[in-house]
């Protein structure tokens, strides 16, 4: 296994829509492992493929990555069928938006379809903090990150550090 090089804001790589991944082999195992272990190592809740560089429809996540009982997820090519309620995700961040957390009005509970690693459809609801991980993950794979949620005043605020930090370095 390998540690993956996280892809950071303002790359437009992550503006990208992934495609489906239309065949799970060798390859995509080792992305999901690789993924995984760059995922506890960061340490993060989760992170999707177009975060390393990888233009697919794949994420990872675990809400209790701290956990003796850690439980990795798998979801390949997922969709959020259907979703109800309201949710303040306070202080949500993002592995790809360095140094930078902000409130995000997501959906309480989703109905999410996809595969896992081993090809084998999913089918399940979420409610919380695991919906809201989800959502985050799954709009990583449209080309959305979390500070596309905020107002743009708060935006613009923190694209003009981020620019700034990195004209400095
Ligand atoms: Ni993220």
């Amino acid at each position: 296994m390998a540690l993956l090089d996280i892809v950071t804001f303002p790359d437009s790589f992550l503006k990208n829509k992934t495609d489906q991944v239309t065949n799970i082999d060798a390859t995509t195992q080792a992305l999901v492992d690789d993924m995984s272990e760059t995922m506890y190592q960061a340490p993060g809740v989760g992170l999707a493929a177009i975060q390393v560089g990888i233009n697919q429809s794949l994420l990872v996540f675990d809400v209790a990555p701290q956990d003796e009982n850690r439980q990795l997820q798998v979801l390949i090519n997922p969709t959020i069928v259907t979703q109800e309620g309201e949710i303040l995700s306070e202080g949500e961040g993002c592995l790809s938006v360095p140094e930078y957390r902000a409130d995000v009005m997501r959906a309480r509970r989703i109905l999410v379809e996809a595969v896992d690693r081993d090809g084998n459809p999913l089918r399940f609801e979420a409610e919380g903090f695991p919906a809201v991980v989800i959502q985050h993950e799954i709009d990583h794979l449209n080309g959305t990150l979390f500070i596309d949620h905020i107002s743009s005043l708060k935006r613009q605020m923190y694209v003009r550090r981020i620019k700034k930090r990195l004209k400095n370095q």
